[in-house]
């Protein structure tokens, strides 16, 4: 309870009050002036898809149309669930409204560990409820400029055969089965490739339309020199320049992408809560499908 300057009780803040619903593809627009309002790109075909593949959680504007607050929360079975694009809008920043949509989320997902990268802005509300850093992102941005060879891995365009072979692949390097995600990327990216040796796939990357750039994820490679190729390959594919955000532990591959004119912008947290670490095998996993769903 708070009290006026008088010491009369008031009532809690109606922004304490207001109803948390499930977005839907119907607010993919409200969620982009969102980002909008934040200074974040408007992302809209990223948006459709953490619409669609997970459960957003919005709170409408009081005072018009539109949103005052929302987030996506992306679940990978009862083992896992990654939180992302947590916005509140700049007007209403500041009174809890982060913290309140936050607390829902974790009370929603029970006891499912979550995961998350954080900027700089949503760490402390995160460390506060309860996430750890367990690595760091670097979000990478740049014209590739064929600069450093990459090593000569032989990467081909996927084909619907390759599906299988790139779920397994998948599962394997991120611990927990994602089909719902990975079955969207022939869709959602505009080029999936895979690297292949002897007769077996060793990797895979996608690179996804976002505003005028091609993200590159997810990257799942056997190793940086693998991960290399599968980048050049799909760099070949486009005029665009280049995104992605690369696990800080991966040395070589960042210097490398630097090399190539693809240069650290920012750094996000990797946050965990509830699990000791994330499952899988960080080696092979060099970047996301996209830092809001991990
Ligand atoms: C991060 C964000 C969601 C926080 O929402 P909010 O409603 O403003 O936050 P709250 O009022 O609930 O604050 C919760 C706590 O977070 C911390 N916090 C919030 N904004 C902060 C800021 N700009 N700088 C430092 N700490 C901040 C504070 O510890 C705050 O508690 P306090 O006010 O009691 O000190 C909001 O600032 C935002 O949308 N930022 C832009 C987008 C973004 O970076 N999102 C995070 C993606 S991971």
């Amino acid at each position: 309870m708070s009290f006026s300057l008088k010491g009369m009780p008031t009532s809690p803040s109606p922004l304490a009050q207001l109803p948390i619903r499930r977005l839907t593809s119907a607010d993919l627009l409200s969620c982009a002036d969102l980002s909008e309002n934040r200074g974040w790109p408007r992302e809209e075909h990223k948006w459709g898809l953490l619409l669609t593949a997970g459960t957003g959680y919005g709170i409408d504007d009081p005072d018009g149309p539109g949103l005052a607050a929302g987030c996506v929360v992306t679940p990978y079975g009862p083992d896992l669930a990654a939180i992302g694009m947590v916005l509140v809008a700049e007007r209403y920043a500041r009174q809890g409204v982060g913290r309140r949509l936050m607390q829902h989320v974790l009370a929603e997902a029970g006891d499912a560990p979550l995961t998350l990268y954080a900027t700089a802005n949503g760490q402390p509300l995160y460390e506060q409820l309860g996430f750890t850093e367990t690595s760091r992102a670097a979000m990478v941005r740049g014209r590739f400029t064929f600069t450093a060879p990459a090593p000569d891995v032989p990467v081909r365009p996927a084909t619907a055969e390759d599906l299988p072979a790139v779920l397994r692949l998948d599962h394997e390097v991120f611990g927990l089965d994602r089909t719902a995600l990975i079955a969207r990327l022939p869709a959602f990216a505009d080029h999936l490739r895979v690297a292949e040796e002897d007769g077996e796939i060793t990797g895979f990357a996608a690179a996804w339309p976002n505003m005028d750039t091609h993200v590159i994820g997810p990257l799942i490679a056997r190793d940086p020199g693998t991960a290399k190729a599968l980048i050049a390959s799909l760099a070949a594919a486009t005029d665009r320049p280049l995104r992605t955000d690369i696990d800080v532990r991966h040395g070589s591959l960042l210097s490398w992408v630097k090399e190539n004119g693809i240069d650290t912008i920012t750094t996000t947290s990797l946050m965990i809560r509830s699990l000791p670490d994330l499952p899988g095998d960080w080696r092979r996993r060099f970047a996301p499908l996209t830092v809001a769903a991990g």
